[in-house]
């Protein structure tokens, strides 16, 4: 898993009892913690169905994006029963334009976005001549610029607040691949060498008024 992370200056915003409607400004047991704001891609099911499940568990608000309507509503019935917010937002994370209307949504719903997890995948099980060019386009759009998408929507808040943490669930097959997963290899492959050059645009250091972001990695197979 790679994750890119920007230096945490006012992580937590004061809680005020006045502002209770919003379930982000809730208070927790210790009346100091606002909640997080995370983006899970892929919630409806497996890892970020789980992932979510367990954000809502720690009281989180969580934006669930998948393209399953009903599978999204019973997430968010799940996320909702475990103590946390939820919104359930229809979007296909290889249409940019889709990815960048949810994170909108989900600003206004809950407020700042503090963690953006890409997690949705596609995948073709086939040796790599039976499978047509649709079928390649198709997982590597979803699977890899599904994270690029989700990666420009989740920047294009976080830098200028300086805070957020992007998080690009991985594989072991982003590092070794393996036969009849030619399109899913690669587009895991390519999350990395995309996320490693993003990372170092990132480190990049700014003017000593503007505090530039700190980049931060961790891999797990
Ligand atoms: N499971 C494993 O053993 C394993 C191992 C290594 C890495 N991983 C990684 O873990 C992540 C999750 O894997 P998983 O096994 O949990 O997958 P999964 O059970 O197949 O779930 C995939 C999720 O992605 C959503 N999705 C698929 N296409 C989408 C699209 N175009 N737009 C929006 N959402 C879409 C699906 O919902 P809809 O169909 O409703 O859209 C679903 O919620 C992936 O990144 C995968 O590479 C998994």
């Amino acid at each position: 898993m790679n994750r890119i992370g920007f230096s945490p200056r006012s992580r937590w915003p004061v809680a005020h009892p006045r502002n209770s409607r919003n379930p982000r400004l809730k208070m927790d047991g210790n009346m100091s913690k606002a909640k997080e704001v995370v983006v899970i891609t892929g919630a409806s099911a497996g890892v970020g169905r789980a992932t979510a499940r367990l954000f809502g568990e720690r009281g989180a608000c969580v934006g669930l994006i998948a393209r399953s309507r009903r599978r999204l509503e019973a997430a968010k019935r799940e996320i909702e029963a475990a103590g946390g917010h939820s919104l359930a937002l229809v979007a296909d994370v290889a249409n940019a334009q889709e990815i960048e209307t949810a994170a909108e949504q989900i600003e206004n719903e809950f407020g700042p976005i503090d963690i953006w997890i890409n997690n949705a995948m596609a995948t073709v099980f086939a040796p790599f001549h039976e499978v047509t060019p649709e079928e390649f386009r198709r997982t590597t759009e979803v699977t890899y610029l599904g994270y690029v998408y989700g990666t420009m929507a989740a920047l294009k808040r976080m830098k200028p607040r300086d805070r957020g943490v992007i998080v690009q669930v991985g594989s072991a097959l982003a590092y070794r691949s393996i036969p009849l997963q030619s399109a899913y290899c690669g587009a895991k492959h390519a999350i990395v060498g995309f996320t490693d050059s993003l990372r170092s645009e990132l480190m990049r250091p700014t003017a000593p008024s503007t505090p530039g972001p700190m980049a931060t990695v961790s891999s797990f197979r």
